[in-house]
């Protein structure tokens, strides 16, 4: 079976897991410290904080930049439902905004200035596959109007800009991940004030941690917030520190993977196509084609499975699940509805070779 994903792990990882577990000390330690800084550094940023997943990340970004019940925040419909959960959580209304069109699936700047209203007050941009939006232009967009700019940088560590302009951003560790922590994520923030008001949060809002106390720099603490436990421990921390370490070199491979689909894909299959035509600054998270629109999507999945290869579909657009569909009613979303019924997702990690591009787009080819 040529796999989907798969994450990247070996020696390296074991032997960090392993010190962890020499050290004695297992949750919110130097480990967490010294992951906060190498991801922070990487990224141009003055600061960063790890967190339990990505959805806790978008959640306290949300929380820090002040949005609250009865606040519109703008979001696309094609994403992970964290991105929408998030804005739940806080008792905001998330507006459901399109995506460009089917070669850029990156939400619309045009349907967020349609759907615009006294009420809002922040918008979540998603670099859908690994490939950054237009991040200067999306804070200008927000700078004209008093918005609040938060990045879901799922898809995206280690690319250039992601971070850079917005108010937060939250990257994900999970498994399927560019790099992972197996439950993990990691936030950023433009101001001093919103990182540690993120830091305070993530562990109840308490004045000083157990580390702090258990070397003596702190004898008590007081709560000063409703806070959350959204802690990373420092076995997942000492992962992702390994994985930091490789995920250029990984990205990059990544990068050539999807160069050989795209030029495969171009001679073999002319009739699908492949979002993003020039993705130089990608960090190439999945491999999303578009299938041509006789194709039935269901049996050439079935097909590929029956040769060998998973596929998956990103996404399933938020409205048309079951518990938002009473929540979105007949939301106006053309372009994300068109791509999301013929969106196909192929496998890619930095575990596949030339042979296995080959076969998933040999059996691509058959199954269509
Ligand atoms: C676009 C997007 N946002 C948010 C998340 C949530 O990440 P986590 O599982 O780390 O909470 C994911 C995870 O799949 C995602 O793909």
């Amino acid at each position: 079976m040529i796999t989907l994903y798969e994450p990247t792990l070996g020696q390296t990882e074991k032997q960090a897991l392993n010190a962890v577990i020499e050290s004695g000390w297992l949750t919110m330690g130097d480990q967490v410290k010294a992951f906060e800084r190498a991801f922070a550094t990487l990224h141009q940023a003055e600061d960063a904080v790890a967190v339990s997943s990505c959805t806790a990340g978008l959640h306290l970004c949300l929380i820090a930049l002040g949005i609250k019940p009865g606040d519109e925040v703008l979001a696309p419909a094609l994403t992970f439902a964290a991105t929408v959960n998030a804005i739940l959580y806080v008792g905001a209304t998330p507006v459901l905004t399109d995506i460009e069109n089917s070669e850029r699936p990156h939400i619309s700047p045009d349907d967020a200035r349609r759907k615009c209203t006294s009420r809002t007050r922040a918008v979540i941009v998603m670099h859908y596959a690994g490939y950054p939006a237009d991040m200067r232009a999306w804070r200008t967009f927000a700078d004209e109007r008093g918005l609040k700019l938060v990045e879901d940088a799922a898809h995206c560590p280690a690319a250039r800009d992601v971070a850079r302009f917005s108010d937060a951003a939250a990257f994900s560790f999970f498994s399927n991940k560019n790099m992972t922590t197996a439950e993990g994520g990691m936030v950023t923030a433009r101001e001093r004030t919103v990182s540690e008001r993120i830091r305070l949060l993530r562990s109840h809002a308490m004045t000083s941690g157990t580390l702090d106390r258990h070397r003596g720099h702190a004898y008590t603490y007081d709560i000063v917030a409703l806070g959350y436990n959204y802690r990373m421990d420092e076995l997942r921390a000492a992962l992702g520190l390994a994985q930091l370490k490789q995920l250029p070199q990984w990205n990059a491979r990544r990068r050539v993977l999807a160069d050989m689909y795209r030029h495969l894909l171009d001679i073999r299959l002319p009739q699908v196509s492949v979002p993003f035509h020039k993705p130089s600054a990608s960090t190439v998270h999945i491999m999303p084609v578009v299938l041509p629109e006789r194709a039935d999507r269901k049996k050439v999945m079935a097909e590929l499975y029956r040769k060998g290869v998973q596929s998956s579909i990103h996404y399933r657009p938020i409205h048309l699940f079951s518990y938002y569909k009473k929540m979105f009613r007949n939301p106006v979303l053309p372009q994300t509805e068109k791509f999301a019924s013929r969106e196909l997702t192929l496998p890619l990690h930095p575990g596949l070779d030339d042979t296995d591009i080959e076969s998933v787009v040999g059996a691509l080819s058959e199954s269509i």
